[in-house]
């Protein structure tokens, strides 16, 4: 590959693009983690997790992909042959499941077409029958990042109240923290499970519990083996500022700058900024005559779309000739939607100009690919962008 000018598009579902502020912020020399500064670093990114979570509990924070986040939610709280309720809402939900089944736990798999989220009434139906209280937990992907689906958490929680059920309910929110409306607290979720490299806005490498007092009292009878995922020498260790292994100090930095500035714009802001871009995206995917994966309106994930292609269009061709093209990178489809979907990130640190040049690189990519569609998709998108400024 020859040298290519201008800057790269990264617009995948994450990870995502990383201010330079963040950039500036990690370029730092290697500090003493167990030195005296380093505790006002530990206390200042604390406080700040726990607002974007919207929780007053503890949030730990592991150097760990999502994945290790998900598996450190399970063995802190449940024991072997534990049953839990999962849905299929898309990929993520499904490798979850995987981690749960490894890890011995009876998973009652909820099957689902990967273009809804998650059916609060189908919750309350599925509790009210376990008259036995076997089900053990309720685990959720928020925003399924394979299909750009959002499920309702605060409806689900209702459900889960309606059935009158003690379920802990667990909640992926690895492509929603820090761009889709979440509340901890509010929700009564017991274990959230997030990553650094979508909202956040960080490069991979960070992964995050937030917990409950239920989910803390679950953690004194778990009897799955956990050593490294284990809850209580974090909590003990992070109350004086320190960790109990090594963190990833520098991406510490990264956390820091980053909960620093969406600190400054604010949440609600942030929200309203991911809303406005999907809103404009999908005006855009809909004008091009294409389809919006999601098939309910009020489950559209505000931090990426999910686009369907006709029958017979190979949707990683088209993703191959906008990156050699247009230097612009596309989300793959992901398990069964393999070639079938690509997906757009609009999620993270992005603008309006940023969106537009997504958007025009893949109506440029829909006539260099040859897949037939209507132009004006990009107009319709800068025309609401406009409009609801
Ligand atoms: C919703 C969701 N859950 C879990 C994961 C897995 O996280 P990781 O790849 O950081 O292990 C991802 C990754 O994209 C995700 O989008």
């Amino acid at each position: 590959m020859s040298y290519q000018p201008g800057r790269h598009f990264l617009q995948i579902p994450g990870p995502t693009n990383v201010p330079d502020r963040v950039l500036r912020a990690m370029d730092m020399p290697t500090t003493d983690h167990r030195g005296p500064e380093f505790a006002g670093l530990t206390h200042e990114i604390l406080d700040g997790l726990k607002k974007v979570f919207k929780t007053t509990a503890d949030v730990i924070v592991y150097p760990a992909s999502g994945t290790g986040a998900w598996e450190a939610a399970l063995v802190n709280t449940l024991s072997p042959g534990d049953r839990i309720l999962m849905f299929e809402t898309g990929q993520f939900a499904t490798l979850w499941r995987g981690i749960a089944t490894e890890l011995g736990l009876e998973v009652e798999f909820v099957p689902g077409d990967w273009r809804h989220g998650v059916d609060p009434a189908g919750v309350e139906a599925r509790l009210k029958a376990d008259s036995k209280g076997e089900i053990k937990a309720v685990a959720v992907v928020h925003n399924e990042t394979s299909t750009g689906v959002t499920s309702r958490i605060g409806r689900i929680r209702e459900a889960i109240d309606r059935a009158g059920h003690e379920a802990l309910l667990l909640v992926d929110v690895i492509s929603s923290l820090g761009s889709i409306d979440y509340r901890h607290d509010e929700w009564g979720v017991d274990v959230t499970v997030a990553g650094s490299q979508k909202g956040l806005m960080l490069p991979p490498g960070l992964g995050f519990n937030a917990i409950s007092a239920r989910a803390l009292a679950a953690a004194e009878k778990s009897t799955l083996p956990a050593a490294y995922w284990r809850w209580q020498p974090m909590l003990d260790n992070n109350a004086r500022g320190y960790f109990p292994y090594t963190p990833a100090t520098n991406l510490l930095y990264a956390l820091r700058e980053a909960l620093r500035m969406l600190d400054e714009e604010g949440l609600d802001n942030v929200f309203a900024r991911h809303r406005r871009h999907g809103e404009a995206t999908r005006r855009a995917v809909r004008a091009w005559g294409l389809e919006v994966l999601c098939l309910q309106a009020e489950e559209y994930s505000d931090a990426l779309t999910a686009v369907l292609l006709p029958e017979g269009q190979d949707a990683d061709r088209l993703r191959e000739i906008i990156l050699e093209r247009f230097n612009m990178s596309l989300g793959t489809g992901l398990g069964k939607l393999q070639g079938r979907v690509f997906r757009i990130g609009h999620l993270g640190d992005f603008n309006d100009l940023m969106l537009a040049g997504t958007l025009c690189g893949v109506e440029m990519g829909l006539a260099a690919a040859g897949i037939p569609f209507t132009r004006g998709g990009v107009a319709a998108a800068l025309e609401y962008l406009a409009a609801e400024s």
